[in-house]
């Protein structure tokens, strides 16, 4: 038997004004289950999370989370949400283990557990040794611990965290990584966004949003199998001039930049790799390297861009 949805929503609309922030998302998320939604800047990834959790209400649709309708049973779906919002609020003056305690009040946690959720929650999170420094002192690390920390005293089956992992440096992204996957082992059904397609690996899910809307969904193998055979790689000097030359060729669809190298996405590979090496020569394009390579997730959705043109990113 399948896990239990934890999270539902059918054609969600919000708009604000003429913008419609979300344009008919369908989404299932069940208990286990880690989905990611991935979209550039004002993709609606925010208003999204801000609907689920029932700080916005919806323009039009259906959201069911934990078995309750929103907006009407928001009070009981609140229960079994944590939310970690893109800007949450830590108290700086308070300590870390202050800061729990407040948040179990808030949440209504019974005093007399309070203490030793707190405990458990300080260890989860690897902050034991930091109890009793304020907020204000930790790292930006370790403030995204503590927030997630706070998003479950209540024990929620559902976690919605909207950019966890922004502004973090790469060793304390590792570390919050291993803290969701143990969410996900107690059942636990998470909603995380995140600017970064390198991270759209870790998800069970992944939904490409734009606009509002969902672009495509899937596992996130199966997105970058869509581009099979279909990238190659090309490293070489001046990097300009190799591009003019590439997007040249009548097989090469989109050339992208990907640090010091080039991502050619093509129709087929065999004529490219033929023809391009002696054109770049001729442009005095000293080569470096050029090979097919596994496409990555960021290859698949500038493709899913191009293909829908009304659906590109609005400060484009
Ligand atoms: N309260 C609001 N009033 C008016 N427009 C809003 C409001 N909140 C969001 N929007 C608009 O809705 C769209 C989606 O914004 P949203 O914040 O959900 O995007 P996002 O994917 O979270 O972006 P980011 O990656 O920058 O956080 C944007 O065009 C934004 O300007
Ligand atoms: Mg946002």
């Amino acid at each position: 038997m399948n896990p239990e949805v934890l999270l539902e929503t059918e054609a969600l609309v919000k708009t604000f004004g003429s913008v419609r922030a979300v344009d008919g998302l369908n989404l299932q998320v069940r208990a286990g289950e880690m989905v990611g939604l991935v979209g550039p800047d004002g993709a609606g990834k925010t208003t999204t999370m801000r609907l689920l959790c029932g700080v916005l209400t919806l323009t039009s649709g259906r959201i069911r989370v934990a078995g309750y309708e929103l907006p009407r049973q928001v009070e009981k779906a609140r229960e079994h949400i944590g939310y970690l919002a893109q800007r949450f609020s830590l108290y700086g003056d308070l300590t870390v283990a202050e800061n729990l305690d407040f948040f179990g009040a808030i949440f209504d946690v019974p005093p007399a557990e309070r203490k030793a959720r707190a405990q458990e929650l300080l260890r989860f999170a690897g902050l034991t040794d930091f109890a009793n420094r304020p907020a204000a002192a930790l790292s930006g690390g370790m403030q995204k611990k503590l927030g997630l920390a706070t998003a479950l005293v209540h024990r929620p089956q559902v976690m919605l965290l909207d950019e966890p992992t922004g502004a973090v440096d790469p060793v304390a992204r590792q570390e919050f990584w291993h803290l969701l996957i143990g969410l996900l082992r107690t059942g636990s059904a998470v909603v995380v966004s995140t600017p970064y397609m390198d991270e759209a690996m870790r998800f069970n899910r992944v939904i490409f949003m734009n606009r509002g809307r969902a672009l495509v969904e899937g596992k996130p193998r199966e997105l970058l199998n869509r581009l099979a055979g279909q990238v190659l790689e090309l490293a070489a000097e001046p990097l300009m001039v190799a591009r003019r030359v590439a997007l040249a060729d009548s097989d090469v669809d989109n050339v992208q930049a990907f640090g010091d190298r080039l991502h050619l996405r093509v129709r087929s590979a065999e004529g490219p790799l033929a023809r391009l090496p002696a054109e770049l020569s001729a442009a005095s394009v000293r080569l470096i390297h050029f090979q097919p390579v596994t496409p990555t997730l960021e290859d698949v959705f500038i493709q899913l861009l191009e293909e829908n043109h009304d659906d590109l990113p609005a400060h484009d």
